[in-house]
């Protein structure tokens, strides 16, 4: 493999994926749970020369043992791509102890419980008015027009971040984790671009301040000290490429499993939105559709599940293959709408857990509730494909379905 400083990295299509896996293959977004599955059939850890050496951890130890050695593996790396891609600060999640924690205290207060449980009733009214736009329509795309409107809208009510360009942040994320791991022009064009306009909103925010996260951002400081304006732009561009696509291929993933599960439909609708089964499901989702894998840089020479890591090699976190290890949860590979003891890890492990987790939660349950009432008997559309987004955040882009009302 050669990287040029500007040329697309084309690889053939993936035929072992023991060693030589690629999460940007055409096979990966529709099949990854087989893959994982097939792969810990033959160890817990699979690699690739494809973007240098990097390794896919399928099991919840070596997850684990990944996640939770900060010495060892840094996460100024948390994506898988070409070694000599441009990278850019986004923390926290781009930092280390001890900055991490400081970034990391900034962020959270904007995604507390109460702060999220504040918008639960506008985001429920937002659900029905996507779905009184269906009104008189007997299929539709339900990635289209549902899923992937609901996370942009709560993002933006949370942060301040303006709704009217969600095309423009939907263009960047798929830029970002479609076709930047391969392809430095587009990685460097998407950085340029989302670095202009974060610059421009933090600017507005610091003549004109508003209630809200952004105006939080532009005058952080850390232990009295401001932070660099080009972190700042860094905390912004982590909002949006961490809080969009993530929730709505959860939300997507729910509403093309249950299209297919009508007798969970059923169970669902029958009780009360306050009832457990609805928070299992959500959960259940999470556990079985998780969509986020991560990455890391190796820092150290380690050795993780017999497995031989060394400086500069890259490293997948992958949350999701964690979530189907039998030796973790009985009966892996079943989807149990009232699954107990769910100890998944879809939200991550140790110091980078998701700091959205709180809001994401809350809209996948109500997207569900909405949506599954409105439609109880709605159906994929056997005429048409489902597609599905590969790489770090998996989950279906187009579902097409029968409202069958
Ligand atoms: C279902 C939806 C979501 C999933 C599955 C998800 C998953 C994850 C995972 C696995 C991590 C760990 C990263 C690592 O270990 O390197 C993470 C971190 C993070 N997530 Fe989420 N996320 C979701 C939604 C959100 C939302 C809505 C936000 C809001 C902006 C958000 C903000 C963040 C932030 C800021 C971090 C970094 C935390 C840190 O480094 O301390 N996420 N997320």
């Amino acid at each position: 493999m050669t990287y040029g400083a500007d040329d697309r990295l084309d690889t053939p299509p993936v035929t072992d994926w023991v060693n030589d896996w690629d999460w940007l293959d055409d096979g990966w977004g529709e099949n990854a749970i087989d893959i994982w599955n097939s792969v810990r059939d033959q160890c817990p850890i699979g690699s690739t020369e494809r973007y240098g050496r990097a390794f896919m951890p399928v099991t919840m130890d070596a997850v684990r043992d990944i996640a939770n050695n900060t010495d060892d593996f840094s996460s100024v790396w948390v994506n898988v791509a070409r070694p000599d891609a441009p990278r850019a600060a986004a923390p926290p999640i781009t930092s280390d102890p001890p900055d991490h924690h400081g970034h990391r205290r900034l962020i959270l207060p904007a995604f507390n419980p109460k702060a999220v449980a504040n918008v639960e009733q506008e985001l429920r009214e937002y659900c029905r008015k996507l779905i009184r736009e269906l009104d008189g329509m007997d299929a539709t795309d339900a990635a289209l027009h549902y899923t992937q409107h609901i996370p942009v809208h709560g993002i933006c009510i949370l942060t301040g971040l303006p709704e009217g360009d969600a095309d423009l942040f939907r263009d960047w994320i798929y830029k970002t984790f479609q076709l930047a791991p391969k392809d430095n022009t587009i990685r460097l064009q998407v950085l340029t671009e989302m670095s202009q306009y974060i610059d421009g909103l933090l600017k507005d925010r610091l003549v004109n301040p508003k209630d809200d996260l952004l105006t939080t951002i532009a005058n952080a400081q850390i232990d009295g000290v401001d932070v660099d304006w080009g972190i700042k732009i860094g905390y912004v561009r982590l909002q949006i490429v961490a809080g969009i696509d993530t929730t709505w291929s959860a939300i997507g993933s729910g509403i093309w499993h249950f299209a297919q599960h009508n007798d969970e439909v059923q169970r669902l609708i029958a009780v009360d939105n306050d009832d457990m089964l609805w928070q299992t499901a959500n959960e259940e989702v999470l556990r079985y559709y998780a969509p986020v894998t991560m990455a890391r840089k190796v820092i150290n020479d380690v050795t993780v599940q017999g497995c031989p890591m060394h400086v500069g090699d890259q490293t997948l976190v992958t949350f999701p293959a964690a979530n189907h290890d039998p030796a973790a949860f009985e009966d892996a590979h079943i989807f149990k709408l009232d699954r107990e003891n769910n100890r998944h890890v879809a939200f991550g492990l140790g110091i980078h857990r998701c700091a959205g987790s709180n809001l994401a939660r809350l809209e996948m349950l109500v997207a569900f509730q909405e949506w599954l009432r409105a439609f109880p008997n709605y159906s994929l559309d056997p005429a048409k494909k489902t597609t599905w987004a590969n790489g770090q955040v998996r989950g279906p882009r187009q579902i097409p379905v029968l409202l069958n009302r």
